[in-house]
């Protein structure tokens, strides 16, 4: 199982996650690699994906593969990556005086597999600023526009495509998608239930009988991560959840009396002076994000100290991975790998690693994880520790500790948490004048966040009904003594982020 191995190469697209989910959607393993990064491939490949991008590849340091490396595998290339393999099969490329974006309607030119049970293409969505100039009875056409431009080819091993069928807008890209699938061969078998077997036979296979020690949070990866960790190792594993002082009103004592019920031992390290003390003065995300990571490491380090316990499991998913550690470009450092020191005294076993949020929960249905833990909202690593803007003190996590409660039982007796994927107050840097029972105050500000989201990679901003966001902020600003100023983040992701540090 999970025979099929599909490499996504991505030359820095907008919609190279979107490519990925398509395909593990249809039950094939992915991998999405940075064009930089393709000498870390180690398994065998059954199939390539190329993604478009915004270069050009007329441009002096577009990004380039190549070609000859894979030149056994089928590849199917999109847009800026079908442009890059027709300027390395000498074709001419054209700077376009127009930009080609939008929708157009494509017309199947040629049987092929790629295409099997569409019958037209349809609406296409393009998005790109060169195009190719063909030359005659150089390449085999499989598809064109009405306008006759071309928009899918053929060459030996490689289908091009000069539309995006990983987008919404194209009428049948999972069909695609799934047709170039076949095309690799794939064995279509990733599916929950095999995912943990394979997770559980690997997982005893690398720990044999060693000690795990499991970084806990309550949340649903590592929920998800210690329940297939116990089902491989059962007594060699214990969890911990550690108290860093950072965590939601009462989230201790929830915890803990929800790993008792689902039968998984745990124990509680209590550290919140260290990890105050460690975060004092400091304001730059960045730093409490790395800070914050080590002290982290630290905890543990210290709690196995004589114990023989020779691993670290965490919950760590796909989206850290990417967010943290990805090409050039670190967006943030997710507590648990970005903030990692070098000299590890403990091995790290990480079962979700490759996983997107809604796999991990997926899995968790297939473990039975009660939906007490699986319809949880994500919660950072690093806690309130990045939704305090600015230096962190112990009355402000107070603050934001109370504004919280109140604004998380509200959405839940009105009905709402189940229909947003992530909520949190955020205590902001601001001070503002106020008015309260006749008195001036000058008191603090909390913005209210709710988003929808599949993966958490991309975000929209959840509608909460204004009378709603009313009675939260009045009773914020009744309840929580120093706050005197409530507002509503309106910002999707990109351009914005969930957390705002
Ligand atoms: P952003 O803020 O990057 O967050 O849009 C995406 C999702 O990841 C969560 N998040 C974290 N989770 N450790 C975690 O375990 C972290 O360091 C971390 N930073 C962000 C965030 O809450 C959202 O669900």
């Amino acid at each position: 199982m999970n025979s099929s191995h599909i490499i996504i190469i991505d030359f820095e697209s907008q919609y190279t996650k979107l490519i990925a989910k398509l395909v593990r959607k249809e039950n094939v393993y992915c991998e999405v690699y940075h064009y930089t990064q393709l000498h870390t491939i180690s398994k065998k490949i059954t199939g390539i994906i190329c993604s478009g991008s915004y270069h050009s590849v007329l441009s002096e340091n577009s990004p380039k593969i190549d070609w000859e490396k894979y030149n056994n595998i089928p590849i199917l290339t999109i847009c800026y990556s079908t442009q890059l393999f027709a300027h390395y099969k000498g074709a001419n490329i054209i700077k376009s005086q127009n930009r080609e974006f939008g929708k157009t309607e494509g017309i199947i030119i040629r049987n092929h597999p790629l295409w099997n049970n569409i019958e037209n293409l349809d609406t296409l969505w393009m998005s790109h600023n060169d195009s190719i100039q063909f030359e005659k009875n150089d390449i085999n056409i499989l598809a064109k526009t009405k306008t006759n431009k071309v928009v899918a080819f053929e060459d030996n091993n490689v289908i091009s495509l000069l539309f995006h069928p990983e987008v919404s807008h194209t009428c049948h890209g999972k069909k695609i998608v799934h047709n170039f699938l076949k095309i690799c061969k794939c064995s279509f078998d990733w599916t929950p239930k095999n995912i943990c077997i394979e997770s559980i036979k690997n997982i005893k296979n690398k720990i044999g009988t060693d000690k795990v020690i499991m970084a806990v949070s309550g949340g649903v990866d590592s929920t998800v991560a210690a329940t297939l960790i116990h089902k491989s190792i059962g007594k060699q594993l214990q969890c911990v959840l550690v108290n860093n002082g950072l965590m939601r009103e009462n989230e201790i004592e929830n915890v803990k009396k929800i790993y008792e019920k689902i039968g998984l031992n745990i124990v509680i390290i209590e550290a919140s002076f260290f990890f105050i003390k460690k975060l004092k003065n400091i304001t730059e995300p960045e730093k409490k994000r790395k800070i914050i990571g080590h002290a982290f490491i630290d905890t543990f380090t210290n709690y196995v100290d004589g114990k023989n316990i020779q691993w670290l499991g965490q919950g760590t998913i796909y989206p850290d991975v990417i967010e943290s550690n990805y090409g050039k470009h670190t967006i943030k450092s997710h507590h648990n790998v970005g903030g990692l020191p070098e000299n590890l005294s403990f091995k790290l076993i990480e079962p979700l690693r490759n996983l997107f949020k809604d796999e991990v929960r997926e899995l968790g249905k297939e473990l039975q994880i009660p939906d007490c833990i699986l319809a949880r909202h994500p919660f950072p690593g690093p806690g309130l520790g990045i939704r305090i803007i600015g230096s962190i003190t112990l009355d402000k996590i107070k603050m934001l500790q109370k504004a919280d409660q109140i604004y998380i039982s509200l959405l839940r007796k009105h009905n709402l948490y189940d229909k947003i994927w992530q909520a949190g107050a955020i205590l902001l840097p601001i001070k503002s004048v106020g008015v309260m029972g006749d008195c001036r105050t000058y008191g603090a500000t909390i913005a209210l966040r709710a988003v929808t989201s599949i993966d958490g990679m991309t975000a929209d901003v959840y509608p909460i009904p204004y009378d709603v966001l009313i009675e939260i902020s009045t009773s914020i600003v009744n309840s929580v003594p120093g706050i005197n100023r409530v507002v509503y983040d309106i910002t999707t992701k990109p351009p914005s982020t969930i957390e705002w540090e």
